[in-house]
């Protein structure tokens, strides 16, 4: 009896799988890593596709435009890592043999993909769940600065478990990530673990500041997305953009948002926003809604 219901399950999944989700890589031992694709140009104006509510998107999250005056000089948030999960409702629900992921980054240039030769810089977390070898995995914390560079770049042995509150930094010269641990406050407290990496900005546009939820490809399969964890929702806290005439501003108002929005998924996948006063960037993992 037990058995049947399993069965009909994994069949239902497979359907989806089909179309939606890479079968779970179990072949070897290696940690799993996704492909970290450039922001995409959108095909017309890059404006438009932001506003937009109804189009398919992988990335979600908040970008604030430069003003015309200025241009983008650093990027910084904190967030606490999310646990990943198996979702429980929609198209990719209840595949306990699934492998299910979401990543969480903030960058310059890192959202709309309008750099000439989709320059960017940008750093995050990403966050796995494998039904196949015991559900939760250890989070992947990585930097990004060309283009070329898919996979993404470590941060020497630094390290993160989902709990843990983790501050970026990314500059034109530089990516840093601190980690807090498990704290509910980080003010006065000293960062328990830090990675800093040099990274080449030239041809960096400072055209934006952004904090982004992804739903990237596996590593070695680069044609869709792998199904998105249920990971509750993220809270980008603390933020700063600094200009390059030396301002920083500590919020994010004016910022455009988008969801993650895949109908092999279910529709809509994320609910973003601006909080109150422009101070954070809220992402909350939703179903079709
Ligand atoms: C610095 O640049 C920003 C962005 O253009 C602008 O809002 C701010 O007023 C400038 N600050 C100064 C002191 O010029
Ligand atoms: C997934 O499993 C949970 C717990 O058994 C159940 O409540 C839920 O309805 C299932 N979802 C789907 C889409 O089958
Ligand atoms: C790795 O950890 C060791 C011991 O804590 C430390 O000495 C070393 O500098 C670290 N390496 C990197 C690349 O961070
Ligand atoms: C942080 O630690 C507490 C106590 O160990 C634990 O109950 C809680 O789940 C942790 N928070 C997260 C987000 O993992």
């Amino acid at each position: 009896m037990k058995s049947t219901t399993l069965l009909t399950t994994l069949s239902l999944a497979s359907t989806a799988l089909s179309t939606a989700i890479p079968l779970p890589i179990r072949t070897n031992t290696r940690p799993i890593r996704l492909l970290h694709k450039p922001p995409l140009s959108p095909p017309s104006q890059g404006a438009r596709i932001l506003s937009s509510q109804s189009e398919e998107s992988t990335l979600g999250g908040a970008h604030l435009p430069s003003p015309p005056s200025g241009k983008v000089a650093s990027v910084t948030a904190t967030f606490t890592i999310p646990h990943a999960s198996m979702p429980v409702t929609g198209p990719t629900a209840n595949n306990t043999v699934g492998l299910y992921a979401a990543s969480f980054h903030i960058g310059i240039d890192s959202f709309s993909g309008l750099c000439p030769n989709n320059r960017f810089i940008r750093a995050g977390v990403d966050i796995f769940w494998d039904g196949t070898i015991g559900g939760e995995q250890t989070p992947w914390v990585w930097y990004q600065s060309s283009p070329a560079d898919e996979d993404g770049m470590g941060f020497g042995n630094f390290s993160a478990k989902a709990g843990d509150v983790v501050r970026f930094v990314v500059t034109g010269s530089e990516v840093k990530v601190e980690n807090y641990g498990n704290v509910t406050c980080t003010k006065g407290l000293k960062a328990r673990q830090v990675g800093v990496q040099r990274v080449d900005g030239g041809g960096l546009c400072g055209g934006e500041a952004a904090w982004a939820v992804e739903d990237f490809p596996l590593a070695g399969m680069p044609d869709f997305p792998v199904a998105l964890a249920d990971f509750g929702g993220v809270v980008f806290k603390n933020l700063e953009v600094g200009f390059g005439n030396g301002t920083v501003m500590r919020n994010a108002e004016g910022a455009g948002v988008r969801d993650v929005r895949l109908a092999a998924q279910g529709g809509r996948l994320t609910d973003c926003v601006v909080g109150e006063g422009g101070g954070s960037v809220r992402c909350d993992r939703v179903v079709g809604e």
